[in-house]
């Protein structure tokens, strides 16, 4: 095996052929669930008469625990290939779950979520997936080269790719099981083009990118969850390097765009007075919303939280200024543009890429 090739079947998780096997069985039975709040979960697991799965849907999507003769042989036979399961009093429970969004199902990991290494996929998912659907459905000119920081259990990665067939994109974690996860997920919708790989961030990739995805982890975790803790005072650390991240790899007329929370103070975002501080005179445009202003509520009873009135989910867009490469009104005829390129002006509407949502 030459060394590049070797680097890469080392460094790029592949799709556990066990875990694959699973998504497209389920597949075949035209399975669906939509994932829930963790408050939501445990609300209707506690309702009478659901302490016990009885289809599959309760297996995989409600973590219930379950009786032999619950699932159909085939599935029972393939989560208990892929290591799965786990044996309970009187049956069986699932380590993970599948949940579906824009017809592609998500492993992820079975809820309660209290393993720091927990793979994480929940509503957050679907905001920012949709999120990025809407500004991909109107960039003018699409991401040639694209990552997917913190990619989890895969969404940002697979929207991307869907959305832009021909681009290289990247799904980056911290979480091994999270990339495997990913990729089977991915592999069992038909995208086996994806490249997953392990990295803080975007340490040990090469190059700019166009497109520059996360949803980091934005609370303030006590269990330090990987998933979960954003660092910094009020959860913004991860969310801030990112930012950092973003300002040094973007490609000229690439764009960031960062699905996070902001924990509002009696009426103020700490967070964007951050952003106005550190983004102030930069050469790049950017935009910011609040695309929830009610999230997490319950973390409002943690003592980190005691000044705060709410957590809001935001979008923050930033976009690199400069010709973009892989737009042909801009490479052609290539005389004529050189003499008339100009920078464009901080704060400036970029060429390519429209507001998010
Ligand atoms: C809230 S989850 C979101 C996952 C996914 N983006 C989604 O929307 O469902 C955050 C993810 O960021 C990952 N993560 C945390 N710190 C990271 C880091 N320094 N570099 C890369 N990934 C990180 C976690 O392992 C986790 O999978």
């Amino acid at each position: 095996m030459r060394a590049a090739a070797r680097e890469r079947a080392i460094r790029e998780p592949r799709a556990p052929a066990r875990l694959l096997a699973l998504l497209k069985e389920l597949r075949a039975r035209g399975y669906a669930h939509t994932t829930v709040t963790p408050a939501t979960h445990a609300r209707v697991n506690g309702r009478k008469g659901q302490a016990w799965a009885r289809d599959i849907n309760g297996v995989l999507g409600w973590s219930r625990p379950f009786s032999g003769d619950v699932l159909p042989g085939p599935l029972l036979s393939r989560l208990q290939a892929a290591d799965l399961l786990e044996q309970v009093p009187g049956g069986w429970r699932s380590r993970v779950r599948v949940s579906s969004l824009d017809g592609v199902c998500y492993l992820h990991s079975a809820w309660p979520t209290q393993d720091p290494r927990a793979v994480f996929f929940g509503p957050d998912s679907h905001r920012f997936a949709h999120w990025l659907s809407e500004w991909l459905a109107h960039c003018r000119v699409p991401p040639a080269r694209a990552v997917d920081i913190g990619c989890g259990a895969g969404p940002g990665a697979v929207t991307v790719a869907r959305h832009c067939p021909q681009a290289e994109v990247w799904g980056v974690d911290i979480n091994d099981r999270a990339l495997a996860y990913a990729a089977a997920s991915a592999e069992a919708a038909g995208l086996d083009g994806i490249r997953w790989r392990h990295g803080d961030l975007l340490q040990g990739l090469p190059g700019e990118f166009d497109l520059i995805v996360a949803n980091p982890p934005y609370l303030l975790d006590a269990a330090r969850r990987q998933y979960r803790h954003g660092g910094g005072a009020r959860g913004e650390g991860l969310s801030l390097r990112i930012l950092e991240c973003a300002l040094e790899r973007l490609a000229p007329a690439g764009t960031l765009l960062l699905y996070t929370g902001a924990a509002m103070v009696r009426g103020a975002d700490p967070f964007l007075a951050r952003l106005q501080a550190r983004l102030a005179g930069e050469p790049v445009s950017w935009r910011y919303r609040e695309l929830d202003p009610d999230v997490f509520g319950e973390e409002l009873e943690q003592a980190p939280y005691a000044d705060v009135e709410r957590i809001a989910a935001v979008g923050l867009q930033v976009c690199r200024p400069g010709r973009c490469a892989r737009d042909d009104r801009f490479t052609a005829p290539r005389r004529r543009l050189r003499s008339r390129r100009t920078r464009s002006p901080p704060g400036g509407v970029c060429p390519t890429t429209p507001w998010a949502g």
